[in-house]
């Protein structure tokens, strides 16, 4: 899907246009179709006034319904957006926003269909915005679309199946996907783990067939002098959760555990390709979860690059205990902030429903300001606390740290992952973005079905304000 923008539409090529408006007293959409014309009346009354979310949730609903009635071509023009109330309210980036959430709603995960019968619906090939954008709306709107591509890119990466994503593969298509754009990939295989005392990644490996691997991304925008952030991207290709083993139904979607790696991997390449002036370093654990006679087990004790013991209660919780050597390593860049981002745990599905990521930090003020760029990106965020009262959680009983309580049984669980996390990030300015709620998307997130491609807009929009500091 193609968006183009006309200062006005071309007259021999008015016609091929469904032209869309909209209307703020119904709910319902109207497709009218004449000799020569057709038109899409957007029905978008629970819409108004528009704020910056429901403007967001427009653009999406344009492509949506346009979808429905199966028409390829689209123009809107901009004077009809600038007539709805609210238009452009706490959203001067409107045409950032615009090709974002246009793209997104126009993506489809399609790489493992067969193509489609010549003459059959392919979705929309081309939408025209129609009106004259200004200098910084044309910028907005360019950066938009660079962002677009990797929040997709992001979302075709985490779509595909467990078995076809397994670490080493995830490795090479990081590989492909950074050439060219002034990334540096590094991949650790096991032997080099295990001289670096990775215990707990190896731990988790042991299981699968498929050796972990340890990706290393590094983007240097600006002075080397200038100490990097730092992205921790959780890599489980396939959870099965170990001999912990989950039920079938909790399994379904378990391909998808490596949307933090996922995530953090297009950020960097969108702040590559926006050519931002900011250093910054992606780490992601790669391994799968899986079971054999070889497999960690609930009860074995793993000694972690940090030296600290982790008990493993149960290994279903595998994603902190990879991600606690990943955090251990990040030490090495002296970061400026260290984020990770995770599907840690369905508990924080619990606590926020699907329509927020949970953030976590020691550091107050990084977790509000994530939750304002969750906001200003529309990656939204909700902080959940790290006090040291919960402490507790984490005790081990024969190691250190406990990979899930001892005590308090299924309460609080995403800030058990939280805490478990932080005795690895001890000194780091750090936040945890636990994603599991926003992994896949909703119905009323007018998005297809699968990998919801989160948090790369957040990042992308941390690594903007942290070039601007
Ligand atoms: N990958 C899962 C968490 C998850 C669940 C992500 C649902 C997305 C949707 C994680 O590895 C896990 O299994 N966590 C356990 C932790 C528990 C054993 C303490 C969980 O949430 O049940
Ligand atoms: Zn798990
Ligand atoms: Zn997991």
């Amino acid at each position: 899907m193609n968006i183009r923008t006309y200062n006005s539409l071309p007259a021999n090529t008015r016609e091929r246009y469904t032209q869309v408006t909209f209307d703020t007293t119904r709910d319902h959409s109207l497709f009218e179709r004449t000799e020569s014309t057709t038109s899409l009346s957007l029905g978008i009354k629970r819409l108004n006034p528009l704020d910056r979310r429901r403007t967001m949730q427009l653009f999406r609903a344009i492509v949506r319904e346009a979808k429905k009635v199966q028409v390829r071509h689209i123009a809107v023009q901009m004077t009809e957006l600038e007539s709805i109330p609210g238009y452009g309210k706490d959203a001067e980036d409107r045409y950032r926003l615009f090709a974002e959430n246009i793209h997104m709603a126009g993506y489809e995960f399609t790489a493992l269909k067969t193509s489609p019968k010549k003459g059959s619906y392919n979705g929309i090939e081309e939408i025209a915005l129609v009106g004259a954008l200004s200098a910084k709306e044309r910028k907005d709107f360019a950066a938009g679309e660079t962002v677009a591509h990797e929040v997709n890119a992001c979302r075709d990466l985490a779509n595909m199946p467990g078995g076809d994503m397994t670490p080493t593969l995830l490795a090479n298509e990081v590989r492909k996907r950074c050439k060219g754009t002034g990334i540096t990939v590094r991949v650790l295989d096991k032997k080099a783990m295990e001289k670096l005392k990775m215990g707990a990644v190896l731990g988790v490996a042991k299981g699968a067939r498929e050796a972990p691997k340890f990706i290393i991304a590094e983007y240097w925008g600006t002075s080397r002098a200038k100490v990097p952030v730092v992205l921790v991207g959780k890599g489980v290709t396939f959870d099965t959760g170990g001999l912990s083993l989950k039920p079938a139904d909790y399994m379904l979607d378990m391909h998808l555990d490596m949307s933090g790696g996922s995530a953090v991997i297009h950020s960097l390449i969108a702040v590559a390709r926006l050519k931002l002036k900011v250093n910054a370093v992606v780490l992601i654990p790669a391994v799968e979860n899986s079971i054999s006679g070889e497999s960690y087990r609930p009860g074995d004790v793993l000694r972690s690059m940090s030296g600290k013991t982790i008990d493993i209660l149960n290994t279903d919780a595998e994603g902190r205990v990879i991600m606690a050597d990943a955090l251990t390593y990040a030490r090495r860049y002296k970061p400026v902030l260290t984020i990770d981002v995770a599907t840690l745990t369905g508990a924080s599905l619990v606590a926020l429903g699907t329509k927020a990521s949970a953030v976590l930090s020691t550091d107050n003020d990084l977790a509000q300001r994530l939750v304002r760029l969750g906001e200003v990106s529309g990656d939204h965020c909700w902080q959940l606390p790290l006090w040291e009262e919960y402490k507790e959680m984490v005790k081990g009983r024969f190691g250190d740290i406990a990979n899930v309580p001892t005590k308090s049984g299924r309460y609080g669980g995403a800030i058990a992952g939280g805490m478990f996390l932080g005795e690895f990030a001890e000194g780091l300015t750090w936040a945890h973005i636990d994603m599991a709620p926003r992994m896949v998307s909703d119905d009323s997130d007018l998005l297809a079905p699968g990998a919801a491609g989160a948090s790369v807009r957040l990042l992308v929009r941390l690594l903007e304000d942290q070039a601007n500091t």
